[in-house]
């Protein structure tokens, strides 16, 4: 039996098949959550007058945004049209195991011409992103992410909510692909794009409600660059970091967002129209545009002048008296393992306490770094001894930051922690959803070259 989304999408496939490409009819979103996603090889423009031979959810980039509900089940038909295998993980979304995407560890790798269907029902409300988790310096590299947004039970109340995805691509000026690892750059930060995008398209200006309430959400959906979020002395506050609402929204002076990472913004946008407000990439004492905001006018009355506060989401409180003490250390220890048959050299750069992840198969999975037992409280100190930052991400639950030695910390939760050089900081969660969960570094080169390794809740 068809249920009524699903009749609709038939109908339309019936009818507009032979005008329209697939992408007009893949993607559905209404009451039942029911989306459709497709990989595969589409070519877009982002240097004007070229074409780039991209991979993509659905022929486009940005990839369709996928619009959830706390507390409703999601369902995404994703088929893999690539030529290569390939999972989808649904990042900073507290889910079972079963869904979470990592090939071999949760699921088989999704085939070239194979369909999987994820069904799930986000626990939180939120800014979270969907990408790939195999062969990812390419397949993220390529265009192959987007945005997942699970709108509070109860919506909160703003004039207008604006996607901001970050993406840099690496490209030649025919808009043909650059080399997207060098070694030596992923033996230091990574290797950074030379074309910098929002939404796909270099500084662009979005448009915003003259006087409205703006939700500006902030995806940093890049392989390598960490941005500092700034709107330089333009009124923002913060109402949630990497997908969860802070209890005490507070004034963005500027934040670091590294790979991985999200933010949103609320702020009121100017009355006059045509005014612009510049978002900039903070580097010292130099600020680098990104993009602008336009006020154009608008009908709708504005009578509120505050930013709504979100609501919380259902995390686990962590109980440290009780806490079991574990110790990561990210440490840098360049080598080059022996030739591979093919002639390539295997690159290893990293090592979270001395392993580096040998790579994986059905039926060679490495050792957990740890064993977590469920429903105890871990309490976990993070040291990073390298000269160069790391989002360090753990899979299928929100930790609390409690504490660092590079800055003050008022206890927030997120999914991915940014260590700068030598900091050292202390985490703390309830393995609470049973499995074995990716944890690695999110700047995909350290990522692919060792720094990574899962846990293990039973
Ligand atoms: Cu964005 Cu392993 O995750
Ligand atoms: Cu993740
Ligand atoms: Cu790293």
């Amino acid at each position: 039996m068809l249920t009524r989304r699903q009749f609709i999408q038939t109908t339309a496939i019936a009818t507009t098949l032979t005008s329209l490409p697939a992408i007009s009819v893949a993607m559905g979103s209404g009451p039942d959550y029911h989306y459709d996603l497709i990989a595969e090889e589409s070519a877009i423009s982002i240097l004007p007058n070229t074409q780039t031979p991209a991979w993509t959810f659905n022929q486009q980039f940005p990839a369709p945004v996928i619009r959830a509900k706390q507390g409703q089940p999601l369902t995404i038909r994703f088929t893999n049209k690539l030529k290569e295998p390939t999972t989808i993980h649904w990042h900073g979304l507290r889910i079972p195991i079963a869904m979470d995407g990592v090939p071999f560890l949760s699921q088989p790798p999704i085939m070239p011409g194979e369909t999987f269907t994820y069904q799930f029902t986000p626990p939180d409300a939120g800014t979270f992103w969907y990408h790939p988790h195999m062969n990812s310096v390419k397949q993220l590299g390529k265009g192959l992410v987007g945005v997942l947004i699970v709108d509070e039970a109860e919506k909160p109340e703003f004039d207008h909510d604006v996607v901001i995805g970050l993406k840099d691509w690496r490209l030649e000026d025919d808009g043909s692909f650059l080399p997207l690892s060098i070694p030596r750059y992923a033996a230091r930060g990574g290797t950074l794009g030379n074309v910098k995008t929002v939404e796909g398209k270099i500084k662009p200006i979005f448009e915003i409600p003259a006087g409205g309430r703006v939700r500006a959400r902030f995806a940093n959906m890049d392989n390598t660059r960490t941005y500092n979020l700034s709107m330089k002395g333009f009124n923002a506050t913060v109402i949630a970091e990497d997908g969860n609402a802070v209890a005490t929204p507070y004034p963005l002076v500027d934040r670091k967002t590294g790979v991985g990472m999200r933010l949103d913004l609320g702020f009121i946008a100017p009355e006059e129209v045509g005014k612009e407000v510049i978002v900039y990439d903070k580097k010292g004492k130099l600020h680098f545009e990104i993009f602008r905001f336009k006020t154009v006018a608008s009908t709708s009355k504005k009578i509120h002048r505050d930013i709504p506060v979100l609501p919380v989401n259902p995390i686990a409180s962590v109980d440290i008296e009780q806490a079991e003490k574990l110790s990561f250390v990210f440490e840098w220890a360049g080598a080059l393992s022996p030739t591979k048959k093919d002639g390539s050299v295997k690159h290893q750069f990293w090592t979270i306490n001395k392993r580096a992840w040998k790579g994986m198969s059905a039926n060679n999975l490495p050792e957990p770094l740890a064993r977590l037992e469920l429903g105890k409280t871990y309490l976990i100190t993070l040291t990073n001894t390298t000269p160069h930052h790391h989002p360090i991400h753990l899979h299928g639950h929100t930790f609390t930051v409690l504490k660092s030695t590079k800055r003050d910390i008022t206890p927030y939760h997120t999914d991915t922690i940014l260590l700068a050089k030598n900091e050292r900081a202390q985490i703390a969660f309830v393995a609470d959803n049973p499995g074995q969960w990716m944890f690695h570094c999110h700047v995909i080169e350290h990522m692919k070259t060792g720094l990574m390794g899962f846990i293990d809740v039973t």
